[in-house]
């Protein structure tokens, strides 16, 4: 499973890239909205550092805008993926935009006819929000579960990228599924690493080889 940060922190992506498992980043406006400077020269820097998909969203709501700024921002960097959200006027606009051979991630999923829809038109990706799910007491990882299950009857080429992740259960789980991609806040990401057994036991190996050094010394 590919790991992406959710993130428009330049800080938190250079402290996790030189580790070699990220995969790509995602934005979104309110993410972008957090980091001074202009938006058009952070995700270039994004996508030098990270030389992976980057997914940067349209603002327009309008299917000609969401075209006009998908272009634009296509031309960006190679890397970049255009996020639409799933409306009526995004479909449409996913289809203009693969069709022209842009990569495209359908935003904003929170069931599994939209999943559906977005593939047919040629998504590349597909971002379901399970923590946004979980919040309305909604399984977000059963839409997941879903929709891995449609793509696959169907061998669809759209991947399933994990969005809105809260914490690592939902990483587990959706490797457990087969998705594609979790796209994690850097704090989930560093949470991964985390154990307090590793910890525990290698403080113990470097006293124990210590005291062995000492005693042949
Ligand atoms: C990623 O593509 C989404 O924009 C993001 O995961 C949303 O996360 P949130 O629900 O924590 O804002």
């Amino acid at each position: 499973m590919k790991l992406f940060i959710d993130s428009g922190n330049l800080k938190d992506i250079e402290s996790l890239v030189p580790l070699g498992i990220i995969d790509g980043i995602t934005t979104n406006p309110s993410l972008l909205a957090k980091e001074p400077g202009d938006y058009r020269d952070i995700l270039k820097k994004i996508c030098q550092l990270v030389k992976g998909p980057t997914s940067a969203e349209v603002t327009a709501t309008d299917y000609e805008g969401m075209v006009r700024q998908g272009r634009d921002l296509a031309g960006i960097d190679p890397h970049i993926v255009v996020k639409v959200p799933f409306t009526k006027e995004g479909v449409k606009a996913c289809k203009a935009l693969s069709s022209e051979g842009k990569k495209v991630n359908v935003t904003l999923c929170f069931s599994p006819t939209q999943a559906l829809i977005a593939a047919k038109v040629g998504a590349n990706y597909i971002s379901p929000f399970v923590g946004r799910l979980d919040d309305i007491a909604t399984s977000g990882m059963h839409l997941v579960k879903e929709i891995v299950e449609i793509y696959r009857a169907y061998n669809f080429k759209t991947e399933v990228l994990v969005a809105s992740v809260r914490h690592p259960i939902h990483i587990v789980e959706a490797a457990r599924m087969g998705a594609d991609i979790c796209t994690c806040p850097a704090t989930v990401i560093e949470a991964m690493f985390k154990h307090p057994l590793t910890d525990i036991g290698l403080e113990k190996f470097l006293k124990d080889w210590e005291k062995a050094q000492a005693v042949k010394a």
